[in-house]
Parts: C-alpha cells; sequence; structure tokens
C-alpha cells in the first residue's frame, strides 16, 4: 500500500443548510432520484460547485475524487477541453434554429458509421425519451402491446411502460401496468417460457447487454433469433455499456445484431445528448415518407437537436477514435479491483465485501457481521470514504481522466475505510454511521 495522506473532512456546514432548503423547493431535491438525499450518507456533499478532470468541490470547498462520474455520463473527465472547445464554437453559431441545424446530418453520418447493423437514427436529450421511442415503434411495428424486460435490471425509463413495472408505481393505471412483462435475464430457457406464456403478445424485449454478470457470448445471437421466431423484435440499451465496455459498445463486443440501440450518458461526455439508432424499415414509421401509412409520432422535442450536445458528442467520439480509451478505462478498472482485492485478503475481509460488475464498471457489494448484503454498512463504508475525500457510492465508473495515481488515492481512502468498518463489524455500526441509511430509490414508500 503505498503511503498517502488522505483529508479528513468533516465540514459540511453549507452542505447541511443547502439539504434543508432543496426539499422545499424541488420535490426529491434533485433532477434524478439517483443525486438524491436518500442515495447519501448525512456526512456527505449536498450539491456540488464545480469538477474538472476527476476531481469535483462541494460548497463547503471540500475536494473529492469522483468515481461515478455523472452517474457514468462523463466518460473522458469533467470540463474536458477538446469537448468544451467544441461546445464553445457551437455557442458562437447559436444552439436552436427554426429548421434543423447541418450539424444534425454530420452526426447522423458519423454516429451510424460506428453502428454498421444500424440505418437510421434519432436524437434526444434523454434516455428515458430514446427508450420510450424503440418501444412505441415496437408495438407499431408489430401491432402488439406487451414489452418484456429482464427482471433483474434496475431501469429502463421514468415513463408508464417501465416505472409500471417497479415497487415504485404509485400513479400508474393497472391497464398499463399489464403490459410488462419480465424474464430471467441470462436464461434462454426463461426468455422461451415468457413468449410461450404471452403467444404473439410481445412487441418487443429491451435488455442492457451487460449487466452485473457475464453472459456467453452468443448469448445475443441465440436470444435476438428467439425473439424474431416468436414476432418480436430486440432494444438492446447501450445506455450504460456504450463507450464503456466497448466503442461503441456491447453491440461490438457480442457481435449482436438487435432491431435498435438505444444510447446516452457517456457518449457526449456528460452533455445532454441522447439517440436511438435502428433497423430503416422500423425507423421509417417515424418518418414522413410512408404516403398513406399511419406515422408514428417518434420522438419530437424543442431541443432535440440542441447543436452544442451534438457537438459535445462528436468531439466525445473524436477522442475516442483518436486514443484508446476503452483499454485506458479498462486497465483503470483492473488496478482497482486488484488493489481492493490486496486489501481485503490483507485484512482478511474477502466475506464481507463483494466485487460485482465489469471493469469499465466496477462494481461493490457490502456486508455486516452475518455476511448478507447491508445497506447500514454500505452508508456507513460511503461516509468514511466521503471523509477520506472520495466520492464513493459503491460503484467506479473509469474515465479518460482517471490515472493510476487517483486509484492508488482511492484505495488508501478504502484501506483506511475498512478499519473502522472492522470496528463497526465489533461493535456495530450504530457506533460510526452518524444518520440514516441510504434507501432504494424504487421504493414502495418513502
Ligand atoms: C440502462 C438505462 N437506460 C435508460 C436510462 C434513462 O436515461 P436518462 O436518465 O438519461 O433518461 C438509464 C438511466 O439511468 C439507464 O441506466
Amino acid at each position: 500500500m503505498k503511503n498517502i495522506t488522505l483529508p479528513k473532512i468533516t465540514n459540511f456546514k453549507k452542505s447541511d443548510e443547502y439539504r434543508s432548503k432543496i426539499h422545499n423547493l424541488i420535490p426529491g431535491g434533485a433532477h434524478t432520484y439517483s443525486k438524491g438525499d436518500d442515495q447519501f450518507p448525512t456526512k456527505s456533499p449536498a450539491a456540488i460547485t464545480h469538477a474538472k478532470g476527476v476531481y469535483c468541490w462541494d460548497l463547503d470547498g471540500n475536494k473529492y475524487l469522483d468515481t461515478l462520474m455523472g452517474l457514468y455520463s462523463v466518460s473522458l473527465g469533467h470540463a474536458y477541453e477538446p469537448v468544451l472547445e467544441a461546445v464553445r464554437t457551437q455557442l458562437e453559431k447559436g444552439v436552436n434554429f427554426t429548421r434543423p441545424s447541418v450539424i444534425e446530418m454530420e452526426m447522423a453520418e458519423k454516429f451510424l458509421s460506428l453502428v454498421p447493423q444500424h440505418d437510421m437514427i434519432k436524437f434526444a436529450k434523454n434516455g428515458s425519451v430514446v427508450t420510450t421511442a424503440a418501444v412505441k415503434l415496437s408495438r407499431a411495428y408489430t401491432g402488439r402491446h406487451v414489452v418484456a424486460r429482464p427482471a433483474e435490471h434496475p431501469f429502463y425509463s421514468y415513463d408508464d411502460w417501465f416505472i409500471g413495472s417497479t415497487s415504485c408505481d404509485f400513479g400508474i393505471p393497472n391497464e398499463i401496468k399489464q403490459f410488462t412483462v419480465t424474464y430471467k435475464q441470462d436464461s434462454l430457457e426463461d426468455l422461451e417460457r415468457m413468449f410461450n406464456e404471452y403467444p404473439n403478445q410481445i412487441a418487443c424485449v429491451i435488455s442492457e447487454p451487460e449487466k452485473w454478470i457475464v453472459l456467453e457470448p452468443d448469448f445475443y445471437q441465440k436470444a435476438i433469433a428467439l425473439a424474431h421466431k416468436h414476432g418480436a423484435l430486440w432494444i438492446m440499451d447501450e445506455m450504460i455499456t456504450g463507450f464503456k465496455s466497448d466503442f461503441p459498445g456491447s453491440i461490438k463486443k457480442f457481435n449482436a445484431e438487435p432491431d435498435f440501440c438505444t444510447w446516452g450518458k457517456g457518449i457526449a461526455n456528460g452533455f445532454s445528448f441522447c439517440a436511438l439508432t435502428g433497423k430503416k424499415e422500423i425507423m421509417e414509421y417515424g418518418g414522413i415518407r410512408r404516403r398513406g401509412e399511419p406515422k408514428v409520432f417518434l420522438v419530437s422535442t424543442t431541443h432535440g437537436g440542441e447543436t452544442h450536445g451534438i457537438a459535445a458528442a462528436m468531439a466525445t467520439i473524436d477522442v475516442y477514435e483518436k486514443n484508446n480509451v476503452i483499454q485506458h478505462n479498462h486497465a483503470i478498472g483492473d488496478y482497482f479491483i486488484r488493489g481492493v482485492h490486496e486489501i481485503l485478503t490483507r485484512r482478511n475481509l474477502t466475506e464481507y465485501f463483494e466485487i460485482t460488475g465489469f471493469n469499465w464498471c466496477v462494481g461493490l457489494v457490502v456486508k455486516n457481521a452475518q455476511k448478507e448484503p447491508d445497506f447500514f454498512y454500505r452508508t456507513l463504508f460511503m461516509q468514511e470514504m466521503i471523509e477520506r475525500g472520495v466520492l464513493y457510492q459503491g460503484i467506479l465508473s473509469p474515465s479518460f481522466s482517471h490515472t493510476t495515481a487517483d486509484i492508488d488515492f482511492m484505495l488508501a481512502a478504502f484501506d483506511e475505510s475498512c478499519h473502522v468498518f472492522e470496528r463497526a463489524l465489533e461493535s456495530g455500526y450504530q457506533n460510526y454511521l452518524v444518520g440514516e441509511e441510504i434507501k432504494p430509490v424504487f421504493r414502495k414508500f418513502n
């Protein structure tokens, strides 16, 4: 273990003031529940003032190493200069016009060149918009209503078709809920069972291609063929995997040919740019050329073609094309995983922590004295990492700006936090955790 001096962050005065006011102004206190106060310990920053590279600063001036990087969206680094430069240039030319901007065609050609499986693309500002668009097109194309998704996967959209299938379904009519069904994420048998249970009813399957577990290399060839055999379409949601598991995403790694892919998060280095790519025959349903045929009102939003988000995505793609970003990010993930194994083995804690996921998205399960996953101990571990200058929620999403020195810093904080964790295992988390435990985002009651 390298000898690194860690900070001791204890001043959250301005954060506490912010926390006391924000819930009177914004329901949930944030614009995604994942960033909310119930996702962080009491001793934590309430809001960020600015960030650069892989570091961010809070209202009290405390500095943190960022590990989830804007919910996976910042793939190159915060305020990454080549992306900022492209955005600045675009800002000078205007951001929204009365007709499309010429950059839309440039971007369409550029992005589609990365996804040879697909012929057409539609842009949006949020991931939920493009996953819902893929579902809408699938329903129109197949004339069916039911949407299938893996039971274990957490999130595809805040729209009714998805949220109605979670425990957070308040406000969604039962009539809508019945149209979303689930299968076991890695089981072709269960997929087949589902198709047989809902014969000629399933319009599409939507799935993140890689979620915490490793699938057989031919899984998608078989799964997509099965869906097609049953008349359903396949939507591969690359929101998190895109520009992370591979470039452009898992579609390449699995040599898969889904009918659609949905993209967002890291593809514009944190700027708001998302996309739906798909096969022409189906995407054309959202076009205006099918004379006399019904028109699908696909994605139609005032800000969908906002020019600087597109410029940010183009600059991000350029960086990926000119550098081996994927290799760098995976190496950072591997370095962290090796370091964590070393710490846990040395401290005899391997049964209390579990590393999950992949080198491009490294997850951590924190357990209690009974060796069961536990939110109290998880919150305590987050609290200790934050106190040592690492804004950590149990996930490392490596970016092009993370260096091994940053990970050494993170590992030093991890090691010291383990020391507190050991003491908590002996005498109870209650003696160390300040405030409440974190809560699941998808919960029925507050
Ligand atoms: C797999 C997946 N799909 C879709 C979405 C929705 O994206 P957005 O938050 O941009 O609407 C998310 C967001 O977390 C996601 O993780």
